[in-house]
């Protein structure tokens, strides 16, 4: 047990693995592709939808909801509420942010292009074909994004460094305080890539300097797809016009969300980051959020951490005794939600090259636990909803694969 979690902290977890009806069917270790939906956020959805079917829908109550599931995601992050947009996904809050920075042609943007997630190197490549500006990217050191290699990138051309802080394989952590301490003392902003780590990492904003932050909603924030925050520092974001200008994006300053004023003559942007606001929002899916961000919430970010990183050091290290080859050997004290099987890092994702990998995961999903494939390794991810049970299950098969796999080669 970590020392921040007393027996109360592990009840609590245990009792809330009832609301999630996905986790009673086999281990879910797949929360990397998509998490569990929450009886919280369905009741929350089924709401909506019975109003919408109902035509009782109320466009003010609507609003407040989406005002409390900003100021919910703000306050995971250590962020204030007017830091915080609502985006369609990580690309669209990357993009968003990237399209909105006064480039000038020879500027450049620093990435691990061999690590990062295709939301994260797309959108650097289309401002670079559109603006002329450069993409410098840093070669990945076994799988972790090197801090060292992506320092000496940066030059008195960069403008922006953009990471994630845990790949989406092998699933490592990026030291992101250092980085961004070193960017704010150089002058480069730090947009961060918080896919595969919100919702798990304990993360504030603040102390860490970043200077944006993308993610979205499907995976451990157990929300739906097509959904994302953007958080922008304050002070950055009013430095920036939005790329596209909407009403929500305006201070409408009192009048009725269809009324644009005098347009033409002027108008103010929002405050922050609501200025990245475009039309009209997902309402469904922000309510389903809201009701997951104030599970995590209630259960603390820190304790979330701790407990679901344990569970995968605890997972990792019993596949390390059983014989596996955990991508990074044994975790260390910062291991991450996520844990990887297999000889070396490839390019193939949903199957492996490597043929045992193969057949390992088609014995496991036979035997229904749900896991994943990137980039040749078998990817176990965790969340509040599982527990020692699921570990000992997978393990179990483990050790079961092995064997007849031994009987047959002998
Ligand atoms: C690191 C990382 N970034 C981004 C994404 C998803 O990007 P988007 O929300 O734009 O589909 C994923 C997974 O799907 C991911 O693992």
């Amino acid at each position: 047990m970590t020392p921040l979690l007393d027996n109360s902290h592990l009840q609590r977890f245990a009792r809330i693995r009832d609301r999630f009806p996905g986790a009673k069917t086999g281990p879910y270790l797949d929360v990397s592709a998509r998490g569990l939906l929450y009886d919280g956020a369905r009741e929350a959805l089924d709401a909506y939808l019975d109003r919408n079917a109902a035509g009782t829908l109320d466009k003010g109550a609507m609003f407040a909801g989406v005002e409390k599931t900003r100021a919910l995601f703000a306050s995971l992050v250590r962020a204030e509420p007017d830091e915080i947009a609502f985006t369609r996904n990580v690309t669209d809050g990357i993009a968003t942010f990237g399209a909105s920075l006064p480039w000038q042609s020879g500027d450049n943007v620093v990435v691990c292009e061999s690590l990062e997630h295709p939301a994260n190197i797309f959108p650097w490549y289309g401002l670079s074909r559109r603006l002329g500006i450069t993409v410098k990217t840093v070669g990945h050191r076994n799988g972790h994004i090197p801090l060292d290699g992506i320092l000496a990138q940066i030059d008195d051309a960069t403008r922006v460094v953009a990471v994630s802080a845990v790949s989406f394989a092998p699933g490592f952590r990026f030291p992101v305080a250092e980085l961004g301490a070193e960017c704010r003392r150089r002058g480069v902003l730090l947009i961060v890539d918080g896919a595969q780590s919100i919702g798990v990492l304990d993360t504030d904003v603040k102390a860490l300097n970043v200077d944006a932050l993308a993610a979205s909603t499907q995976k451990s924030l157990m929300g739906l797809y097509g959904m994302g925050f953007l958080y922008v520092r304050k002070e950055v974001a009013e430095a920036l016009a939005p790329v596209f200008l909407s009403r929500f994006g305006v201070d409408l300053e009192g009048q009725h969300e269809a009324s644009a004023g005098d347009a033409a003559a002027s108008y103010k942007l929002a405050q922050g980051a609501r200025r990245f606001d475009v039309g009209n929002y997902n309402y469904p899916a922000i309510l389903a959020v809201g009701a997951s961000l104030e599970l995590l919430l209630e259960l603390g970010s820190k304790e979330v951490e701790a407990f679901v990183c344990g569970l995968a050091r605890d997972f990792a290290n019993g596949m390390v005794d059983a014989g596996l080859s955990v991508f990074g050997g044994r975790p260390g004290p910062l291991g991450t939600h996520i844990v990887t099987v297999g000889k070396s890092l490839g390019f193939d994702h949903d199957s492996a090259a490597d043929k045992d990998m193969s057949d390992l995961y088609a014995f496991l999903t036979a035997n229904g636990v749900r896991l994943g494939i990137r980039r040749d390794l078998l990817r176990f991810s965790f969340h509040i909803y599982n527990n020692q049970a699921d570990i000992l299950r997978v393990l179990d098969l483990v050790r079961q694969w092995t064997a007849a796999r031994s009987r047959s080669v002998a």
